[in-house]
């Protein structure tokens, strides 16, 4: 089954589906076939419709790889219309979005407002992207930004990705310190353009793309004494951290540990840096997940969720004195920008976005029904022994699983992380999609954690039918035989590909 060089590329892992579309090194598959071979397997001989077409040509000229993992995780459908928290497909299935597109969807998909505003911006013919002028609505936007995230950000630089966002504050960190050195948390998720990809916690992201940049160093999440150990040495420019480290596994901050971390910043002259591009916008019940602890950061990037899931836009909102460093002179008022920022549709989706969040009082209903998810999830898994933990904030939760202590699931379990990490996790996620029409994912850096994110207008009775599927697919997988079985056929289809 493991038939030799499936798993080639020696890192054995299976960088789940997820993360910003991240490839699964299922992927560490040796690939012979050629893209055509490939496209022709897309439409399966023949175009049945559009959505197939589109598959050839994306599978022909995009990604081959991507198509046929979706393939083999029998996720390969294509969607008619999506709205709210319902994805509607093409042959009919209603699917539930419990994933949001890592927590982009935080106003559900296609949100009406949304739509109208950027009809509106179309309508108008205004100015796009001149390069020359003042951007209109960027001051107002980046007021609302900084009114709502609180405490000394005062200033924003916009850019289109989360990424990018990081980059910004790795470039704004050394020039405001003088200082070279980045500090990260292990299992960090940053983003996978080289800069921030030097920032991560997993060696998978990087592989074959280096050298990263210098002057790196992980510390473990939670831990105030090894931060404070690195910061002494003065050389670290920022620390940079997820307030709940979402791919790492929704890794939720011990008590005390980010206004902590936040304090030795402050005592060793590092910046203190707050990555929400997953956790902001009321992801976590609060409009930044770090107003939960009280902290404030030097800077925040934020990105995903800002403009309604339909304009890519990032923000990096910062204080005074930062901003001062990088833009200090008429001559440096460029120093650091990007094509796309400021751009007008972005800052309509990003305003009509938190008039959405404002108006639906979605950080409430993210609090209460994350609470209401959890509690359900909690009481309908208990006695699982394979479920170990149900936790999360808002409505950014996650489900860790263990490995199983009956003999007769723990052989076919231990086989199956042999073969690959991330199998039970896919199998789990898999059946999801397939036999109950709801998508999820495992997280990016942690195999053993399924994701629950559903835009935060989901539903109790959408809540209830995803509670009901795991808890079906839960119990399948505590039972030998069927959910097994599957796993052995995914193993199969892999190796065979
Ligand atoms: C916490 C976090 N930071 C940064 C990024 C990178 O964002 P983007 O994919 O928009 O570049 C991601 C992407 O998933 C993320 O989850």
């Amino acid at each position: 089954m493991n038939a030799p060089g499936v798993w080639a590329d020696g890192c054995n892992r299976y960088q789940c589906l997820g993360v910003h579309r991240p490839v699964p090194s299922i992927l560490g598959t040796q690939i012979t076939t050629t893209l055509e071979e490939t496209a022709a397997e897309a439409i399966g001989g023949e175009s049945r419709d559009r959505g197939l077409e589109s598959n050839r040509q994306y599978s022909s000229r995009v990604n081959p790889q991507w198509v046929r993992l979706l393939r083999l995780l029998e996720m390969e459908v294509s969607y008619e219309r999506c709205e709210g928290v319902e994805l509607l497909t093409r042959d009919g299935r209603t699917i539930l979005d419990f994933l949001s597109g890592y927590c982009v969807h935080n106003v559900g998909h296609n949100h009406p407002h949304i739509l109208a505003a950027l009809e509106d911006e179309l309508e108008r013919r205004g100015p796009a992207m001149l390069q020359s002028h003042v951007p209109e609505r960027a001051g107002e936007l980046a007021e609302r930004l900084c009114a709502l995230a609180g405490g000394e950000l005062t200033k924003v630089f916009f850019c289109s990705s989360g990424s990018e966002g990081v980059e910004a504050a790795i470039k704004f960190a050394r020039t405001h310190t003088g200082r070279t050195g980045l500090l990260h948390a292990d299992k960090a998720f940053h983003g996978l353009t080289c800069g921030a990809l030097s920032l991560m916690g997993d060696g998978f992201w990087g592989k074959g793309f280096g050298p990263m940049l210098p002057d790196t160093q992980e510390v473990p999440f939670n831990d105030g004494a090894a931060l404070e150990k690195r910061l002494a040495s003065k050389r670290y420019a920022m620390f940079i951290v997820e307030p709940i480290q979402g791919e790492a596994g929704i890794r939720l901050p011990e008590a005390g540990y980010l206004e902590r971390a936040r304090e030795l910043c402050r005592r060793y002259g590092t910046l203190f840096v707050l990555d929400e591009v997953q956790t902001g916008f009321y992801r976590t019940g609060k409009f930044l997940a770090a107003h939960h602890s009280h902290v404030d950061a030097d800077m925040v990037v934020l990105a995903k969720a800002l403009s309604g899931g339909l304009i890519p836009t990032g923000a990096v909102l910062m204080r005074e004195p930062i901003y001062r460093s990088v833009y200090g002179s008429l001559k440096r008022s460029i120093i650091h920008t990007s094509t796309f920022s400021e751009n007008g549709m972005s800052m309509r989706a990003g305003l009509a976005t938190l008039n959405v969040l404002e108006e639906e009082k979605l950080g409430e209903r993210s609090r209460e029904m994350g609470e209401y998810l959890r509690e359900r999830l909690r009481t309908e898994l208990a006695g699982f022994e394979m479920v170990k933990e149900i936790r999360g904030a808002g409505l950014f939760s996650g489900i860790e699983f263990g490995a199983p202590r009956q003999m007769a699931t723990r052989l076919s379990y231990e086989a199956f992380k042999r073969i690959h990490p991330a199998m039970f996790g896919q199998v789990l996620v898999m059946r999801l999609f397939r036999d109950h029409n709801v998508l999820t994912q495992i997280c990016g850096n942690d195999f053993m954690v399924l994701k629950a994110a559903p835009p935060l207008v989901v539903s109790r009775q959408q809540i209830e039918h995803f509670v009901t599927a795991v808890k079906a697919v839960v119990r399948m997988a505590h039972t030998p035989g069927e959910f097994w079985g599957e796993a052995l056929k995914l193993a199969g289809r892999v190796v065979q590909v």
